[in-house]
């Protein structure tokens, strides 16, 4: 039983799964005044003028909340500006940090709204719009509760090693031919590969769990030539079972009658990618188990890697919809997601024999297309794998990663990908990135040398273009040398990313976070958001403005500066205060952090030719702790741990 956490009820909800800790009943919420609303409830709480509201996970803005206003609504959104409301997954714990220190998390599968601050109001102010659990989870400081939660939540899902490598993606490879060349591309240039990410051109039709036989015409022998050179592949694959009769998960499907029900009480159809298809009603344990097992066509064939998309779930037009448009924007103009709201209205799930709309639920939908595929793949497989999202709820963590969505090829979405890191980490989703150089868009050279720097510290670091966009692969551009030098300076520091990563979710502790909770009383570091800790030893600065030649960095205290310029390291030492440091495109500098250590191993082609063992010591400190195993066993824990000690 946790006792610095409390919860507290206001109306029901279909279960989340979100807390796994005993957790007891309080008696009165604290913080917040409570006030019903139509069928929900509404939660205030003053704001005092310095307080700092941390949290909200995957939301634009800034790693510090006020000012803006966020609908948890899971909306397959590509409009990523900074007053968009809603994106893809809802991750609804916030923490106000100031004279009073705590945490909220407001656990509803529904819709909620929250406005921080906005418009100057002085308040933090909530709306549920249905039955919500509060959890206010105490602590004497922001990073402290923080480290209550995710332990209240349960632990980050872990990945294998080789998830930490370099992938390679884009929308429009269609054939073997097209990923050997990519494969070729990389390993031509002297660039490291781990995976190549296969979008839904591999299937036929677009029908999930299925191969196009002429575009693959043996994928089981496709992937063991692939894993010749390094190179895993990770299929893609969709909510939605295209409607096809003959298809043999479809009539399954059909006749066990496993998918959602539309309001008539048949199975609802909704376009997506294939056409007309029919949503799993990922709710229900049976439907859960049935879709795991599915992925067995692909772990037979050598496959242990895999994106779920299009999981909010993202609907092109309904039967309800088609030529007649809806309900696209609920009043707010500011929303403006690819789906017609009305048909989130439009279909029902089964929980426990209770039919329930779709509306009620439909935060935790995508979460639990995650949780089937990680339990399938759990029992199909015996290793780790690697399993990332697009859509999620808090709880969804534990069971795969998630990346950010359709951002852009633009400045501001290199900038919002840095202040989204810290928000996700204190939500548990450790494991998460961008699509680095951005989704849609064409990427300059320089705007990818830029977001390969800072993805190069993300624990899921993948290169992903959308189809008619410039070809975004690193070798297709001119001066490969700056492209080799940042990826390799991504395997030399594997030893201290896969470390610090398995670490922080062995003790339920973040991987990235904000300066503010490595230097609390520091007030300049609690405002500074373009700089980030990662692990206990890293501070990084990265450059994200088109033409600069550097940037001005703050460092709360003197630390090492370490600067890699594809060939070495260089260390000098940095006084605390501001500076300003030069960063040609294609070098990385960092901080590491007084007393503290960094391990770096070799050069590698692939994790496969890493020896994570062999590392050299950087940094003023006497000794780091080490996590070592073998990448991919499931059995972990702290007895992994080795104390590396520095030399003389
Ligand atoms: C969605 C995904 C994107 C993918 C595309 C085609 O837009 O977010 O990553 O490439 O669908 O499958």
């Amino acid at each position: 039983m946790i006792t610095t956490i409390k919860k507290y009820s206001f109306g029901a909800h279909a279960p989340t799964g979100a807390v796994t800790a005993q957790v007891e009943e309080g008696d009165t919420l604290p913080y917040f005044s409570v006030q019903a609303e139509g069928q929900g409830t509404r939660f205030r709480c003053p704001l005092e003028k310095d307080d700092v509201v941390y949290g909200l996970g995957e939301t634009m803005r800034g790693i510090d909340k006020r000012g803006g206003r966020y609908v948890s609504f899971n909306t397959d959104n590509p409009h990523h500006t900074q007053d968009m409301p809603s994106l893809y997954g809802s991750h609804n714990f916030i923490v106000v940090d100031g004279k009073k220190t705590f945490g909220a998390f407001f656990d509803t599968p529904a819709r909620a709204v929250f406005e921080i601050d906005c418009g100057g109001s002085g308040e933090v102010n909530v709306l549920c719009e249905r039955g919500v659990t509060v959890y206010i989870v105490e602590g004497e400081s922001a990073h402290a509760v923080v480290r209550r939660f995710l332990r209240a939540v349960g632990r980050s899902y872990l990945p294998p090693l080789w998830a930490f490598g370099f992938g390679q993606s884009r929308w429009g490879y269609k054939d073997e031919r097209d990923i050997r060349r990519i494969a070729r591309g990389y390993a031509k240039a002297g660039m490291p590969l781990d995976y190549i990410c296969m979008d839904i051109d591999y299937m036929d039709r677009y029908i999930d769990f299925t191969v196009n036989k002429k575009r693959f015409p043996d994928l089981k022998a496709f992937v063991v030539e692939m894993k010749g050179k390094g190179v895993r592949l990770v299929p893609i694959v969709d909510a939605g079972i295209k409607v096809e009769p003959g298809d043999p998960v479809y009539e399954e499907g059909v006749q066990k009658g496993y998918f959602c029900k539309n309001i008539e009480g048949k199975d609802f159809c909704a376009a997506v990618w294939p056409g007309m298809t029919h949503f799993p009603d990922f709710l229900r344990p049976e439907v859960r188990a049935w879709f795991g097992r599915q992925y067995k066509v692909y772990t037979d064939a050598g496959i242990e890697g895999f994106w779920n998309d299009m999981n909010e779930p993202a609907i092109f037009y309904s039967e309800y919809t088609k030529g007649k448009g809806g309900e696209r924007s609920e009043g707010d103009p500011l929303y403006r997601g690819n789906t017609f709201l009305s048909d989130y209205r439009n279909f029902c799930h089964n929980i426990e024999g209770k039919e329930v709309n779709h509306w009620e639920v439909h935060n935790i939908f995508g979460a639990n297309m995650t949780r089937a595929s990680a339990e399938g793949l759990d029992a199909l497989l015996n290793g780790r794998y690697l399993l990332f999202s697009r859509s999620s709820y808090i709880g969804a963590h534990r069971y795969g990663g998630i990346w950010t969505g359709d951002n852009a090829s633009c400045w501001d979405h290199l900038r919002q990908n840095v202040l989204q890191m810290p928000s996700l980490n204190m939500c548990g989703f450790l494991f998460s990135g961008a699509d680095t150089g951005g989704f849609g868009g064409n990427a300059s050279r320089e705007l990818l040398l830029r977001w390969l720097a800072v993805s190069a510290f993300t624990p899921l670091f993948r290169d992903h273009a959308s189809k008619g966009t410039r070809p975004q692969e690193c070798f297709r551009f001119r001066g490969k040398k700056d492209f080799r030098s940042i990826l390799s300076l991504r395997y030399r520091l594997l030893p201290y990313i896969y470390s610090e990563f398995m670490k922080a979710a062995l003790s339920f502790d973040m991987y990235m976070q904000p300066l503010a909770f490595g230097y609390p009383q520091d007030a300049r570091a609690r405002r500074v958001e373009d700089e980030l800790l990662v692990g206990e030893s890293l501070l990084i600065a990265p450059v994200l403005e088109k033409g600069a030649k550097g940037r001005r960095v703050y460092l709360p205290e003197a630390m090492t500066e370490v600067r890699w310029d594809g060939a070495s390291f260089s260390a000098r030492q940095a006084a605390a205060g501001e500076h300003f440091v030069k960063v040609p495109l294609g070098e990385v500098v960092f901080y590491i952090r007084k007393g503290k250590l960094l391990p770096v191993g070799g050069a590698a082609m692939h994790t496969g030719e890493c020896d994570l063992s062999a590392v050299t010591l950087l940094g003023d400190g006497e000794e780091y702790e080490q996590y070592l195993d073998d990448g991919l066993t499931r059995s972990v824990s702290e007895d992994n741990i080795r104390l590396l000690r520095r030399q003389g």
